[in-house]
């Protein structure tokens, strides 16, 4: 494998196509990651054509890895909190292809993810995952702590309900006042 390259991803046609590839391949192979198989491209491109909107309005980054041309695996921090969060990002949408997976794509995308959340002032990352074929284990490897867990939250993408765990991680220089 080439080496992988991470970077911001703007809207153009090719990049909303790949993203949407790369979510509906997602969805098919039981990804929790908000949709239900089998999703549809229009959905598909919809959902990235108003994430990518969002994300020239600074609300949100959307990251990309790239194997040469290709994207290979994405991830969003959310940065749109309320006005009393406003030390708080969230990581959202992280799925890489299955053909890439296992070689620490997403584990070098959320690394990204949290310098980038740093250099905006954030101190505490918050995400969820589902509690059934959800990435628990990468999430725990890579720091964060197990707030809790809710019981039936969502669908899977081939039904059937699912619990949905969620972490948080305080990054950057915050000294934690109460955990
Ligand atoms: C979760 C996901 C993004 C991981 O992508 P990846 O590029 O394969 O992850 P990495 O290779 O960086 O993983 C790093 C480590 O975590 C492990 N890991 C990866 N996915 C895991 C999972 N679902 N559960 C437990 N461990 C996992 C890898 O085996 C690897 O371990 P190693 O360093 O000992 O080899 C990928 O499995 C995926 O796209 N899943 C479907 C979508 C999804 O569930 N996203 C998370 C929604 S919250």
């Amino acid at each position: 494998m080439s080496k992988i390259e991470i970077n911001e991803l703007c809207a153009s046609p090719a990049i909303l196509g790949m993203l949407s590839n790369l979510l509906i391949e997602t969805v098919a192979n039981g990804g929790s990651v908000s949709f239900m198989h089998p999703l549809q491209p229009d959905a598909a491109q919809a959902f990235w054509s108003t994430a990518l909107a969002a994300a020239a309005r600074g609300e949100r980054i959307v990251l990309g890895a790239w194997d040469d041309e290709r994207l290979v695996a994405t991830v969003t921090l959310l940065l749109d909190c309320p006005p009393n969060q406003p030390h708080r990002a969230e990581i959202a949408k992280l799925m890489t292809c299955l053909s890439h997976r296992g070689r620490g794509v997403a584990a070098s995308l959320m690394r990204a993810a949290e310098e980038l959340a740093v250099k905006r002032g954030r101190t505490l990352l918050v995400l969820d995952t589902a509690t059934d074929g959800g990435a628990s284990t990468f999430y725990e490897r890579l720091g964060f702590t197990l707030a809790g867990e809710i019981p039936d939250y969502a669908l899977k993408p081939h039904g059937g309900p699912t619990g949905t765990r969620i972490y948080w991680k305080r990054i950057g220089l915050h000294t934690p006042s109460g955990g």
